[in-house]
């Protein structure tokens, strides 16, 4: 398995496995509940609208084995307002199901950590949704700590 940066090409799956942590994520949340294609086709329009603004530094790392894409990490640089700290933030680590388990989350995530350093940032950040045992045990076990949490409730 080896990273590199991604390309145009790439698109197509990466806003797939964007689409599939997002629903991870919030879909349970929804009520009334929305149906996968039209969360799918939302999430491909945010993703285009986000790859077409410039206004932030992003990047893509892409993980790819000899049978091709199996994951991808995409990144973005933010600033603190009140520290004016730059700091990098992880908008989405993904992998494919195939190839879970065999350390390809963990290398992204350190490959996100060697493009942070490379713009001078000391911190990095991300959520990461309560149920997502997988994540949160990954994140743990690469020293990741909880520094806010987000709270909601029906009106
Ligand atoms: C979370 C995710 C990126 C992990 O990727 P992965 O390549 O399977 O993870 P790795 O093989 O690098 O595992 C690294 C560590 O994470 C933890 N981990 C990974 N999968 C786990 C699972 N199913 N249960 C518990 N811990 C798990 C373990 O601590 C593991 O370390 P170990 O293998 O030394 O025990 C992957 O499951 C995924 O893409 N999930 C769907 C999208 C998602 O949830 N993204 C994160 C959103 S915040």
């Amino acid at each position: 398995m080896r990273i590199r940066a991604g390309r145009e090409s790439d698109w197509r799956r990466v806003t797939r496995g964007n689409a599939e942590t997002a629903w991870l994520s919030f879909a349970s949340r929804y009520a009334p509940a929305i149906p996968v294609l039209t969360f799918r086709a939302r999430a491909r329009r945010f993703d285009l609208r986000l790859r077409a603004d410039g206004a932030a530094r992003r990047a893509l790392f892409v993980a790819e084995d000899e049978l091709g894409y199996v994951g991808h990490v995409w990144l973005e640089e933010r600033g603190d307002p009140w520290s004016l700290e730059r700091y990098t933030v992880v908008l989405t680590l993904y992998v494919t199901r195939r190839a879970r388990g065999r350390g390809t989350g963990r290398r992204l995530l350190r490959r996100a950590y060697r493009w942070g350093r490379q713009l001078g940032h000391a911190r990095i950040q991300l959520s990461v949704a309560p149920q997502n045992t997988a994540a949160l045990a990954l994140y743990r076990s690469e020293g990741f700590e909880t520094f806010l949490y987000g709270q909601t409730r029906p009106l």
